[in-house]
């Protein structure tokens, strides 16, 4: 998968491509992170990407001219499955969401600031718009890197059968199980006597039962709309 953000700040994006999980799928060569700052594009001697929003209010709005500029000549580069854009009022993400995005060949992230972006980028260019909750960042890039792990750890290949996703917390609407590892006991709390029986199937099913009860006690929405 290829990804491209335009951004005003690529260097506060950058490190957290460069470690863990993501580090590894970059260099396996399952996914390609391309950054572009914004400031390239403008046309302006100030080299401004944001002015004073029309109509009066608090808060600048960033312009249309330098993300369409942008957007238009990656556009005119390669044909992109989704040209995303990171807003508070954009769909909330979710594991189901991530799913299938990891399967995209390309996409694009634009990472809003200020107040936002004019209205005209997001009708002529994106295709979607999403939230990381239902709180406010300074800027989409937070929200974009939050974005790209819950995706590029899913692309086939990414993880290894160690840190498969398949047992992940909401994988199948449920959070996870308890999980355990040496020593069996510390301090005087014990590891559960089933984890330590050898009983595959008995243990498959203490697991789906805590996972469920686990599940009802703390998200228990993710249950109804199941
Ligand atoms: N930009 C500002 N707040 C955001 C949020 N909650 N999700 C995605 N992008 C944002």
């Amino acid at each position: 998968m290829r990804i491209d953000i335009i951004t005003v700040l690529p260097e506060l994006m950058r490190s957290p491509f460069e470690a863990s999980i993501m580090k590894r799928a970059i260099q396996k060569g399952l996914a390609e992170v391309h950054f572009h700052n914004l400031r390239d594009y403008t046309t302006n001697k100030q080299k401004s990407v944001d002015d004073y929003q029309f109509g009066g209010g608090a808060g600048m709005v960033m312009t249309v001219q330098p993300i369409d500029d942008c957007i238009s000549k990656l556009k005119s580069e390669r044909t992109y499955d989704e040209i995303i854009y990171m807003t508070p009022d954009g769909e909330t993400l979710n594991q189901k969401m991530a799913n299938s995005i990891s399967m995209y060949e390309n996409i694009m992230i634009l990472c809003g600031h200020y107040k936002g972006v004019d209205q005209r980028v997001r009708d002529m260019h994106i295709t979607r718009e999403i939230s990381i909750g239902d709180y406010v960042l300074s800027g989409g890039e937070i929200g974009a890197i939050v974005f790209c792990d819950a995706i590029i750890r899913l692309i086939p290949g990414v993880l290894s059968d160690e840190t498969s996703a398949l047992t992940d917390s909401f994988q199948d609407n449920l959070l996870s199980h308890p999980i355990y590892t040496r020593p069996s006991e510390y301090k005087g709390l014990r590891v559960p006597d089933i984890l330590l029986s050898g009983n595959f199937p008995e243990i498959e099913k203490w697991r789906e039962q805590k996972a469920y009860e686990h599940t009802k006690e703390r998200r228990p929405d993710l249950l109804e709309n199941d």
